[in-house]
């Protein structure tokens, strides 16, 4: 007698939605910056770019000398920032309206340039080519493999001791709880929509780094978060 197991009424084959997701929020009436942000109110947007300057700051720090690239770019609200600060900043996003948007509010910038990615790597920019990725309010909205697979391609694009920032909701926080339980709560099982946050954890980013090779790695956490940062090794690795 067979028995027929829960992963047997699952379809062959789980669609990729991030493209899809994306393009449609971002085109929705209340406007792309509702999506990046939570709220619809522009400046107050921009006013939170200052916070996410100063962790990279502290970070993997920023200098002139520094082609950047983020992970998820959304409208631009950090690289219109950062832009004038480094030597590059490129903005690489799974949705072209996102991209779109962010191209409009960084005209006039003229180190600034934008990848439409695949969302799933970095497939177009070349080996060895950025001094720092960051990546931020992005990875909630990623499958845990998928988080890591940024940290992978991340580190395939950096150039050797180039360096690597990313965050997430932090689930064991008060308020990264208050998150998670937000989203069970609130939608019933298979109607939770694509873009629903999703926490990690500290020893989630810990194993990310060590896994994925980088060195002189360190995370941490402030309410809310866990954010994490590390050096690609500047030799290859030894087997
Ligand atoms: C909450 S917004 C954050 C935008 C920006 N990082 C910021 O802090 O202002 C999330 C962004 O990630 C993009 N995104 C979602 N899934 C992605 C994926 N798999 N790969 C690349 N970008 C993705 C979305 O299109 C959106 O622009």
């Amino acid at each position: 007698m067979s028995t027929l197991s829960a992963a047997d009424s699952l379809p062959a084959r789980l669609p990729l939605r991030y493209k899809s997701t994306w393009e449609n929020l971002a085109k929705r009436q209340e406007g792309a910056v509702m999506y990046v942000s939570g709220y619809q109110d522009e400046e107050r947007l921009y006013a939170t770019m200052e916070d996410t300057l100063g962790s990279l700051r502290d970070t993997v720090g920023i200098h002139a000398t520094d082609v950047f690239l983020e992970i998820g770019c959304g409208v631009g609200r950090v690289g219109r920032g950062l832009a004038p600060f480094v030597k590059e900043w490129i903005g690489c996003d799974v949705s072209a309206e996102m991209i779109r948007q962010a191209q409009r509010k960084t005209l006039g910038l003229p180190n600034v340039r934008f990848v439409e990615v695949s969302g799933h790597d970095l497939q177009p920019v070349p080996d060895a080519s950025v001094d720092v990725v960051y990546c931020t309010v992005v990875f909630m909205h990623l499958a845990q493999c998928d988080r890591y697979a940024y940290c992978l391609e991340a580190k395939r694009i950096l150039k050797p001791g180039g360096r690597f920032y990313c965050d997430n909701a932090n689930i064991a926080s008060a308020e990264g709880w208050e998150m998670f339980e937000g989203v069970r709560t609130r939608f019933a099982p298979g109607e939770r929509p694509a873009q629903a946050s999703r926490c990690s954890s500290v020893p989630e980013f810990e194993t990310f780094f060590a896994k994925a090779g980088f060195e002189n790695w360190h995370v941490a956490t402030r309410p809310m978060w866990v954010y994490g940062w590390g050096v690609k090794p500047d030799r290859p690795a030894s087997t």
